[in-house]
C-alpha cells in the first residue's frame, strides 16, 4: 500500500514524542510524509496539491498530539478545505472510497483517565468519534489509531523508543500489506504492546 503520513505538531520544536515517531518515519522508505504546519505557515492549504496526494496514496494516516480532546487546529482546517463535495463526499464524491483512514496520536494524560472512570471522562474512541465518521462519509475505511498514552510521563522517563519502534513497525507493516485488518479494526486503539496480535 501506498502510506501518506500528515503530521501536525504546532509546537514542533518543544516536541519528544512526535520527534521520535517523525525519526522513526524517516527510517521507512516509500512513505510520503507531509508536515502540515511547516507546509503551510499561513493555512493557506493547496487543495489540488492535497487531493492529488490522497488520490495517490492508499492510506492516509494523520500523526499529532492530542490537543483539547482533537486535533492541532490544521488538521482541521485541512478537513474543511480538501475534503471537497463532488471529490471525496456527495454526488460524484467517491475519490476516496476504501481507502484507509488512520491516526498515530499522543496523550499527554495516562490511559486510566480515558473512559467513564477517568478525569477525562470518555474513552479516546469516543472523543475520535468525528473522525471516524468522517472516514464513514468519505467512504474510507477506519483503521483504530496507533496511540501513545502518558506521553508526557514517558517523555521524562526517557521512554519513548518502544513507542517509536512500533510506529516503524506499524509503517512497514501498512506498507507491506501485513496488516490484519479484520483483527485490527477490531482493537478499540492500538498501541505498541499490541502490534503482535495485529501484524501478520
Ligand atoms: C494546547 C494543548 C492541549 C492538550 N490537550 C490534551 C488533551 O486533550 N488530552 C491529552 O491527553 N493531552 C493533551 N495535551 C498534551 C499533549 O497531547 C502532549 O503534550 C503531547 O502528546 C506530547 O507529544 P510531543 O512530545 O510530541 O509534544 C495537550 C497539550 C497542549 C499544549
Amino acid at each position: 500500500m501506498k502510506v501518506l503520513v500528515y503530521q501536525a505538531h504546532p509546537g514542533a520544536p518543544h516536541s519528544e514524542a512526535n520527534k521520535a515517531m517523525d525519526v522513526a518515519t524517516d527510517a521507512v522508505e516509500g512513505i510520503e510524509f507531509v508536515d502540515l504546519y511547516a507546509t503551510y505557515p499561513r493555512f493557506d492549504i493547496d487543495v489540488e496539491v492535497e487531493q492529488a496526494r490522497l488520490l495517490r496514496s492508499d492510506a492516509i494516516l494523520f500523526q499529532y498530539p492530542l490537543f483539547w480532546y482533537s486535533t492541532p487546529s490544521i488538521i482541521k482546517e485541512w478537513q474543511d478545505l480538501v475534503l471537497e463535495h463532488g471529490f471525496a463526499y456527495g454526488s460524484g464524491g467517491d475519490k476516496l472510497t476504501g481507502k484507509i483512514w488512520s491516526m498515530g496520536i499522543t496523550c499527554g494524560a495516562p490511559e486510566e483517565a480515558y473512559g467513564a472512570e477517568g478525569y477525562n471522562g470518555f474513552a479516546l474512541r469516543t472523543l475520535l468519534t468525528p473522525m471516524e465518521q468522517t472516514a464513514r462519509l468519505c467512504h474510507m475505511t477506519f483503521l483504530p489509531p496507533y496511540v501513545l498514552y502518558g506521553a508526557l510521563a514517558k517523555r521524562e522517563a526517557h521512554g519513548l523508543s518502544p513507542h517509536a519502534e512500533g510506529w516503524r513497525r506499524w509503517l512497514i507493516a501498512l506498507r507491506d500489506d501485513q496488516v490484519d485488518l479484520t483483527k485490527a479494526g477490531a482493537c478499540d486503539v492500538i498501541q505498541a504492546e499490541d502490534l503482535n496480535e495485529v501484524i501478520r
